[in-house]
């Protein structure tokens, strides 16, 4: 395995929940982080949260902003890893009152953002390194009713990151697909509610409980430092798909 001391890897999405599990977890293997997103706000609080001793480093950047993606990979500099987190919550209501300008402003935050970032990495990105894209439980457990527009958005990063692999090759690329996981995501998703969902789910999956970011971490740091896994998916969800 790829030791992470040195380099430097590029977190979107990371001053929160997993993105910023992953950043805490390249910094304890002695990379080098930069965290993106689009509050300056949130980016301090987790730049101090992580206390990285002159490891981290924020900047502000909207993914779907292709101007900020640009300008993000050039205030970066030379880089070994990307890895993209972000994410907003989906657009569930029943597909016959969809609203369309909810769903473009979702499709274009995490789908074409993701293309964005891979067109705009790969002019600085090191030969050796890897891009890491971010899926989810959704493509397999679509919600129901609402969940047609996550699933079909979330199914996709599996054939994006095939297809890069092959293009970008020797740079890697590979996908997390998640479970549930304890987040900031899910306070805005249900607010108080939160506890009870996580109990009844605890309930039905495997693992008897919902994920922590830290317990999602080992799988992106895997994919970071293992040089012959390419165009894969990982799926890391407590047995939630088997039920
Ligand atoms: N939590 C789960 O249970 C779960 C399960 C499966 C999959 N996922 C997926 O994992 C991803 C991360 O989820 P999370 O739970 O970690 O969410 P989170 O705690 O809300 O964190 C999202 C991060 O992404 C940033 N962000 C959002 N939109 C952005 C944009 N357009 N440009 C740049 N940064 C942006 C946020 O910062 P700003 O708001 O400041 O931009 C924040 O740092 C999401 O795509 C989600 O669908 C989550």
């Amino acid at each position: 395995m790829a030791n992470l001391a040195g380099k430097k890897i590029i977190v979107v999405g990371g001053s929160s929940g997993i993105g910023f599990g992953v950043a805490a977890a390249a910094l304890e293997n002695g990379a080098e982080v930069v965290i993106a997103g689009r509050s300056t706000d949130k980016l301090k609080v987790a730049e101090k949260r992580l206390d990285g001793a002159g490891r981290v480093t924020g900047i502000v950047a909207d993914m779907a902003n292709e101007a900020d993606v640009s300008r993000l990979f050039k205030e970066a500099g030379a880089f070994d890893h990307l890895v993209a987190t972000a994410g907003t919550p989906p657009p569930n209501d029943p597909v016959g009152e969809t609203d369309m300008d909810f769903v473009r402003q979702f499709v274009d935050g995490k789908l074409i953002g993701a293309v964005m970032l891979a067109k705009h990495a790969v002019r600085t990105l090191d030969k050796g390194g890897s891009m890491i894209f971010t899926s989810g439980i959704n493509k397999d457990r679509p919600p129901v009713p609402g969940g047609s527009v996550v699933s079909a958005v979330a199914g996709s990063f599996t054939y994006f990151a095939r297809a890069l692999a092959l293009e970008l090759a020797p740079v890697r690329v590979n996908i997390v697909s998640p479970g549930w996981v304890d987040t900031e995501m899910w306070d805005e998703i249900v607010g108080a509610a939160k506890t009870g969902y996580f109990e009844q789910m605890g309930t039905r999956i495997p693992a008897g409980r919902i994920a922590t970011p830290a317990e999602i971490a080992p799988a992106y740091l895997y994919l970071l430092q293992n040089e012959f896994m390419t165009g894969e998916t990982i799926h890391i969800d407590g047995g939630q798909r088997l039920v």
